[in-house]
């Protein structure tokens, strides 16, 4: 089986302007497949999420939910269709920066069962690793055994890969710098979590009744996910990706602002 160094999730929140719909922030999405490269790794496999290219289709035509009429089947078209704009985006600068980045949608390769990932197809990402290819996929519509379809986020799909190929570590970039006791821009004195344990993570998540913001589940799917893969005994880190260097430096193993979820051995 090949050894992935890390798998990383470039949040909507963070090559996107959530606020500008089907907006990339080219120059932190540059920055950042920069940064991916400059790391030496060769072994990544990318997951990105959908910000103002997925989140404000979805909830126009209420996806969220699953089928519910033929009218949203041009809901279900547009989103996808957004979706793989931007996954061209990330395709073309991870490309300028020196990788031989492949798309694997998960409308293609993956299935639901009442709004959850059931079955990811894993081994095309082994293949592509193993030819030196680096597989990205991202937040999708996915078709649903009872819902006809669900949008299955990228932090579900960082689980389910991280589940089958044990990646040496995995990373969410963000807009803030971490996981906080509270959403920091709603509490500015919030305290920042550096190294947590997966108990206390799983402590914050049961504080935290965040409600969904977005398509997906916003920061509470993040957090059950970055449990579960800690879990795993895999070390999850959280970090922002707006701010330069910081994804390099977790990358590379040197200390940096931001938090790290150590992972327990099951
Ligand atoms: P992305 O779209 O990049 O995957 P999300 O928008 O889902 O990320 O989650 C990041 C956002 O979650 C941040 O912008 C932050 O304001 C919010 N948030 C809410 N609660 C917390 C918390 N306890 N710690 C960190 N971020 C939080
Ligand atoms: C959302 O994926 C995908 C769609 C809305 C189609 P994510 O849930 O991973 O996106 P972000 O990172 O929160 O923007």
């Amino acid at each position: 089986m090949v050894t992935v160094d890390a798998i990383v999730k470039l949040g909507g929140s963070v090559i996107t302007f959530k606020d500008r719909p089907l907006t990339v922030n080219q120059e932190v999405l540059d920055r950042l497949a920069e940064e991916l490269s400059a790391s030496g790794l060769s072994r990544l496999i990318i997951v990105h999420g959908g910000g103002s290219f997925g989140h404000p289709l979805a909830l126009k035509y209420r996806l969220q939910d699953g089928y519910k009429g033929p009218e949203q089947r041009e809901g279900v078209v547009a989103t996808h269709r957004a979706m793989l704009k931007l996954n061209e985006e990330v395709l073309k600068a991870l490309e300028n920066s020196g990788f031989k980045p492949i798309s694997i949608p998960p409308l293609a390769s993956a299935l639901a069962s009442s709004g959850r990932l059931k079955r990811l197809l894993h081994e095309p990402f082994v293949k592509a690793l193993e030819l030196g290819f680096t597989p990205v996929t991202f937040g999708d519509i996915v078709f649903d055994d009872t819902r006809g379809f669900s949008i299955i986020s990228g932090d579900s799909l960082m689980t389910e890969l991280s589940s089958r190929l044990r990646p040496s570590k995995a990373v969410f970039t963000v807009d803030v710098d971490g996981i906080y006791a509270e959403d920091p821009k709603l509490h500015p004195d919030a305290k920042l979590f550096e190294e947590m344990t997966a108990d206390e993570l799983l402590n914050l998540m049961e504080e935290t009744r965040s409600r969904p913001v977005d398509a997906t589940g916003g920061i509470g799917l993040k957090l059950k996910e970055a449990y579960k893969i800690a879990s795993m005994g895999l070390d999850v880190y959280v970090v922002n990706g707006l701010k330069p260097g910081r994804l390099l430096k977790v990358l590379k193993g040197v200390r940096v602002k931001c938090t790290v979820v150590k992972g327990v051995k099951p």
